[in-house]
């Protein structure tokens, strides 16, 4: 069929099998680039692994050390006459990749929140690989079916206390214009996003890991996590989805507890922000993305996801010394996102931006092409009127 995107809002409702295994291909060729992460991770599960920062740590560990990997994601398969998701394609590429150059890689798509996708990777691990060395948590998921009570939560992304008032963009359309965004009206729904993107599940995973003797001696496992500048703060730091990145960065503690019997050791790792299918959900962030491009780009500095997640295996997780921290013990690859002139440059823009200069002064343009990247479109070397295969099976799902 002739695949060409259909966007609705900040999702774009198709992806393009040829196009989304030409933007791992990119990703892949980054790694290889850098040569190889020196005792860098050799057997690795990736939870969140098909699309963003999860399908990038995943590239990074089998092209940058030659690592066994198993994938574990929610996406839809493709049928005939209907695309899949842009996550399995990105997969079934990825998996052809992994094979092509001799390496072992095998995928679970199912509700990682459940403890039935948790056994599958279990049985999964002890059949194949006896035991893995790292495990990355990678979920950005707007909903959780507690495992042990069956409840479901749903995750909001409003401020707590006042209500936020401030410039957003609607970056297929280009208009810059003020949101007003309403506070939480009960503690309820800060609960509920914790109980969906804070760290319960992650400790649920290694716990049951680790009781089933599938994590190696000196294990390590990352999850990711989101700082980003003061404008931001009311909607992202200090909002709903704020305490479930406590939350998460809380449960570094637990998990390394958890694990001090086998010398393992967890992290969180405060990432850039990104275009990703998860941020451009969120308001004010995308016009923020924007400006942040266009200075860091000018900078020579800019990184996208391959990139940050290249530099994390690279320069802080396997460098052979010890790892850099925070005072809060945390991970820091935003480290040139938050630098000061950057973040000066960004807040003068930011004052500055209107409908009318909006493609001048920020990188609306690079924002909007990784956005369809991100779905397999806008590739020069694809031709979007072609006819192409939309089924595409991943290897080892089938
Ligand atoms: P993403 O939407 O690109 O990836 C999410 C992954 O989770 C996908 O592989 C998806 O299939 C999987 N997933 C979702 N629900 C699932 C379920 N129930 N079961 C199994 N798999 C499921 O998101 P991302 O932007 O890469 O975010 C990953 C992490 O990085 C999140 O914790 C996010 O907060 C964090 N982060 C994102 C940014 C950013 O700017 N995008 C910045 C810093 C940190
Ligand atoms: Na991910």
């Amino acid at each position: 069929m002739i695949i060409q995107p259909r966007v609705r809002g900040f999702i774009c409702l198709t992806s393009h099998p040829e196009g989304t295994a030409e933007h791992v291909k990119q990703q892949i060729n980054y790694v290889k680039s850098k040569g190889k992460v020196e005792n860098g991770p050799k057997k690795v599960l990736v939870i969140g692994a098909s699309t963003g920062f999860g399908l990038a740590s995943r590239i990074t560990a089998a092209f940058g050390s030659d690592a066994a990997t198993i994938g574990i994601f929610f996406e839809k398969p493709a049928a005939p006459g209907k695309p899949g998701t842009a996550g399995w394609y990105n997969t079934a590429a990825f998996e052809h990749e992994a094979l092509a150059a001799g390496l072992y890689a095998k995928s679970i798509n199912g509700d990682a929140f459940s403890d039935d996708v948790k056994k599958q990777a279990i049985e999964l691990i002890k059949q194949d690989l006896g035991q893995v060395d790292l495990v990355v948590y990678s979920l950005a998921s707007p909903r959780r079916t507690h495992p042990k009570t069956g409840v479901a939560y749903a995750s909001v992304l409003k401020p707590i206390g006042q209500a936020f008032t401030n410039k957003t963009v609607d970056f297929h359309a280009g208009i810059v214009s003020d949101i007003s965004i309403q506070p939480i009206e009960n503690q309820e729904e800060i609960n509920n996003t914790v109980a969906v993107m804070g760290g319960e599940d992650w400790k649920f995973w290694i716990e049951e890991l680790k009781a089933a003797g599938v994590l190696a001696e000196g294990v390590k496992t990352v999850a990711y996590s989101y700082i980003g500048p003061e404008l931001t703060y009311p909607i992202y730091r200090n909002g709903t989805i704020g305490k479930a990145k406590d939350d998460l960065e809380g449960t570094v503690p637990v998990i390394n507890d958890l694990l001090k019997d086998i010398h393992g050791v967890s992290y969180v790792s405060v990432n850039k922000a990104l275009v990703t299918q998860s941020s451009s959900a969120i308001p004010v962030v995308p016009l923020y993305i924007s400006l942040l491009y266009k200075v860091m780009k000018e900078k020579g500095i800019h990184e996208g996801t391959i990139e940050q997640m290249q530099r994390l295996f690279a320069e802080r997780l396997y460098t052979g010394n010890k790892v850099a921290l925070d005072e809060k013990g945390r991970i820091r690859v935003d480290d040139l996102e938050m630098r000061e002139d950057v973040q000066a440059e960004v807040a003068e823009l930011w004052k500055k931006a209107t409908t009318e200069n909006l493609e001048e002064i920020s990188d609306i343009a690079g924002y909007r092409d990784e956005f369809f990247h991100l779905f397999g479109f806008n590739f020069d070397t694809i031709d979007y009127e072609a006819d192409t295969n939309e089924v595409v099976p991943i290897p080892s799902i089938q």
